[in-house]
């Protein structure tokens, strides 16, 4: 596995200095691509980022961290995301993620997001990757469901 993580960070390196001037501009554009290649951004990427754009870490990760469509953990599994932003968790966000944390919790990861910036379609759920608008309950245990047939 370190030997994967080790080609992975010399390669990611090699395609950042050829693809991506080294401007702070480029610090979006650089997150997506790297989200797009491995599905969501490993934690030891940002370091990178950080090299080639000549940002502090600290910057990248708040950056990071701060954009609800950027992942730190994989698809791979189902995942559902709740956004916490306020139009959404007071609008039925909040019920949302409580009761599917009690309903599915062990079977699919629940998690919060930031606010995705799309607040007139209160509540907002993604669900592995995709969002969905006007959430409740059902439709998003019917979403898991369909996903997991
Ligand atoms: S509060 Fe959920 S999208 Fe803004």
């Amino acid at each position: 596995m370190a030997v994967v993580i080790i080609l992975e960070r010399k390669e990611l390196r090699s395609i950042l200095t050829s693809s991506f001037p080294r401007e702070k501009t480029y610090l979006l554009p650089v997150l997506h691509y790297i989200q797009d290649e491995f599905d969501f951004i490993p934690e030891w990427a940002l370091q990178i980022v950080s090299w080639h754009l000549r940002v502090p870490a600290s910057e990248v990760y708040g950056a990071a961290t701060s954009y609800s469509d950027i992942r730190f953990v994989s698809n791979d599994n189902q995942t559902v995301r709740v956004c916490s932003g306020l139009s959404c968790w007071y609008m039925g966000g909040k019920g949302i993620y409580d009761q599917l944390c009690s309903d599915v919790g062990n079977e699919v990861c629940v998690e919060v997001t930031n606010c995705a910036f799309t607040c007139s379609m209160a509540p907002l759920v993604e669900i592995s990757g995709q969002w969905f608008s006007r959430s409740t309950v059902q439709s998003v245990l019917n979403q898991i469901l369909r996903r997991s047939d």
